[in-house]
Parts: structure tokens; C-alpha cells; sequence
């Protein structure tokens, strides 16, 4: 038996991550996904990838009319904080359209049930930096923060009115990867700083360019709250359950900030290996903390971020990129070795 998911974005970061907990629990899985963003190779052979645009709404009948979905998980969206400061109409304009075609095309076919990936960026951090609870008043600091609070609120009307019932998590800095170095993180361009640091520290890139080193932390870098793909990936099953008791939003995080500088210390500790640096201002829309308090989650549903050790995340990342050097289009060192 087990049930069907539809995971839009299955072939990017979060979502490829997903798919693999959801298939090892044995839930069938049907990825929709543009590739622009997501990697062919991130999905398993033995689950069927729709190469669509969201926009494309007759596509999005097709596939409900074709699999009996339960249940949607919507990775697939626009989500550079900074790229959605230089084109806020498109940011605001493509989340909340394509989430809208989705929600109108589950509804239509019969599912109820939504799992929204949302962000923390649509809050606006306390000022005393201490740690965002779930019933926190959102107030969107850039537009893809905005973009996803929209999506938020309208689906608050597609269950009121639709029964179509909604998780919306929040996650802070998702990191890390697949333990088993199989799924990565691979962005074009990369704008994240775990993977940025371990290419820095691989001679791979210039060095990493610190955005503020005057912020009023006990180091004068940004904090974070970074926590492991694979414990977001478990989130969502956990989530899924909760929605047979009604819609519902959480932060996830791990409750613990981490500096800039702490991340490049563990990297370095990790890789045995120099991080090069360079100070440089502060990137324009970074809050100087950001860490949420993510213990109704565990409460509600019993759920638990197990990778709780820095360094244990970093050397997941470590792992991939020492496999996987160019990313999914690396070929295995075998046969790179054999020319
Ligand atoms: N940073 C650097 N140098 C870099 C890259 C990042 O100093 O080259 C710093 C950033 O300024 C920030 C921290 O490292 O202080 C983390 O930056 P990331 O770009 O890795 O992540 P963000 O916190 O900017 O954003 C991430 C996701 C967003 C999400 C947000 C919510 O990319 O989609 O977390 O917490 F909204």
C-alpha cells in the first residue's frame, strides 16, 4: 500500500533529500521539477520525473489526473533572498502564481493535503537577537521572504474553503547532505556559505568573502541557525502526519546559533585544511541573527533534529564535495582517474 507524493522541486537541495527519506520508507513518489534549478541526477531511477513548469497548469491536471496524489510537498520555487531584492516582482509574481496553479490542481483532483516549503526570512529577527517561536507576527524583510508569506495567507482560503489542508514550515538555514555523499547540494551560482567555505578551502574558489564582521555578536559575524537537509527531510514526514489532525506552521531549526566564523573554524577543522578569508561589508537584507525556537514542532509531532554537531553537518557537505567536485556533473573519481 503507502501513499503517493507529488514533491515539486524533488530534484533540487531539499527536496532530492526528501524523496530519498520518503522512498526509504517505501511511499511512492512522483517528482514535477523544470530543472533549472534541480539536477536529473538527484532523482532515483525508479521515480518518475515530470519535467514541468508550474506555470503550466493543463501539465498540472495531467499528472493529478494520471497518479491519485495524497498528498503535495512544494519544494520548487525561487529562493535567493538577495537575487529577490533586484527582481522583487518576479520573485513575488512566479512563488505565489505557481503555488496557486498547484493548490488549484490538487483541489481539483482530490488531494488535501499541502506541505509548504516556507522560510524564515518572513520574519523580521527580534532586535536582542533570541530565538523566533512559531507564533511569531511575520513581517517580511525582503520580497522573498513576502512571496512566501503570500502563499501562506492564500492558503489559508484554500483550506477554509477547499478542506485543502497545510503545513507551512519555516525553515532556517538548511546545510549539510546525505550522509552516503549520493545527494548534494549544487546550486549555479552558489550563494551559500557552507559550500562556498569548503570550496574556498579547496583552492576551488578566491576566498570567502565574510559579509560583516560588524554585526553585535560575540564575533562580529551573522548567526544562523543551520540545520541538517536530512532532519528537514524527516520534518516533512513527521509533518505529514500532523496534517491528519489539521493545517498547521512550524519553525525548523535546531533552537542553536552559529557565527560565520564559527562555520569556517569547523570547515577547517573538518577538511584539515586553511579557509582564506577576506572581510567585506554586509550583504544587503541579512539580518544580523537569525535562530528559531522550533520546540512546538518537537511537541506536536515528535520529531527530532539528530544532527546536532557542526562539524558532524559540515563533514556531510565535506564528503559530497570530495566525491562530487563539480557538483551531480562530476563523473565518478574511477573514471575521471582512468581518463
Ligand atoms: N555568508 C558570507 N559569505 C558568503 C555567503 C554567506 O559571509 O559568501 C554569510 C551570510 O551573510 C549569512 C550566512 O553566511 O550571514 C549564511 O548565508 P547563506 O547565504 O548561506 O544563507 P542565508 O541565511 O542568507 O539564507 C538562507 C536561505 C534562504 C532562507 C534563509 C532563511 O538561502 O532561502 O536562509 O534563514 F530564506
Amino acid at each position: 500500500t503507502g501513499s503517493t507524493y507529488l514533491v515539486t522541486g524533488g530534484a533540487g537541495f531539499i527536496g532530492s533529500h526528501t524523496v530519498q527519506a520518503l522512498r526509504a520508507r517505501g511511499d511512492r513518489v512522483v517528482v514535477l521539477d523544470d530543472l533549472r534549478q534541480g539536477h536529473a541526477e538527484a532523482v532515483p531511477a525508479d521515480v518518475p520525473l515530470v519535467v514541468a513548469d508550474l506555470a503550466d497548469r493543463a501539465r498540472l491536471a495531467e499528472v493529478f489526473s494520471t497518479w491519485k496524489i495524497d498528498a503535495v510537498l512544494h519544494f520548487a520555487a525561487l529562493s535567493l533572498v538577495g537575487e529577490s531584492m533586484t527582481d522583487p516582482i518576479r520573485y513575488c509574481r512566479d512563488n505565489l502564481a505557481n503555488a496557486m496553479n498547484l493548490a488549484e490542481a490538487a483541489v481539483a483532483g482530490g488531494c488535501r493535503r499541502f506541505v509548504l516549503s516556507s522560510t524564515a526570512a518572513l520574519f523580521l529577527p527580534p532586535e536582542d537577537g533570541s530565538p523566533i517561536a512559531d507564533d511569531a507576527v511575520p513581517n517580511p524583510q525582503n520580497a522573498y521572504g513576502e512571496s512566501k508569506y503570500l502563499i501562506e495567507r492564500a492558503l489559508v482560503w484554500a483550506d477554509k474553503v477547499h478542506g485543502l489542508r497545510t503545513a507551512a514550515l519555516r525553515y532556517f538555514n538548511a546545510a549539510g547532505c546525505d550522509p552516503e555523499g549520493v545527494l548534494g547540494e549544487d546550486h549555479d551560482p552558489e550563494t551559500h556559505l557552507i559550500p562556498i567555505a569548503i570550496d574556498a578551502a579547496l583552492g576551488r574558489r578566491p576566498p570567502l568573502a565574510i559579509f560583516g564582521t560588524d554585526y553585535p555578536t560575540r564575533d562580529g559575524t551573522a548567526i544562523r541557525d543551520y540545520i541538517h537537509v536530512c532532519d528537514l527531510a524527516s520534518a516533512h514526514l513527521a509533518a505529514l502526519d500532523r496534517l491528519e489532525v489539521g493545517s498547521c506552521r512550524y519553525n525548523l531549526g535546531t533552537g542553536t546559533g552559529t557565527t560565520v566564523q564559527e562555520v569556517v573554524a569547523a570547515v577547517e577543522r573538518v577538511s584539515g585544511r586553511k579557509v582564506p578569508v577576506r572581510d567585506a561589508p554586509r550583504r544587503a537584507g541579512d539580518p544580523a541573527v537569525l535562530v528559531a525556537r522550533s520546540d512546538r514542532f518537537q511537541i506536536d509531532t515528535g520529531w527530532e533534529p539528530r544532527m546536532r554537531r557542526l562539524d558532524d553537518l559540515v563533514a556531510t557537505a565535506w564528503n559530497w564535495r570530495q566525491r562530487h567536485p563539480d557538483g551531480y556533473r562530476s563523473r565518478p573519481a574511477a573514471k575521471l582517474a582512468a581518463g
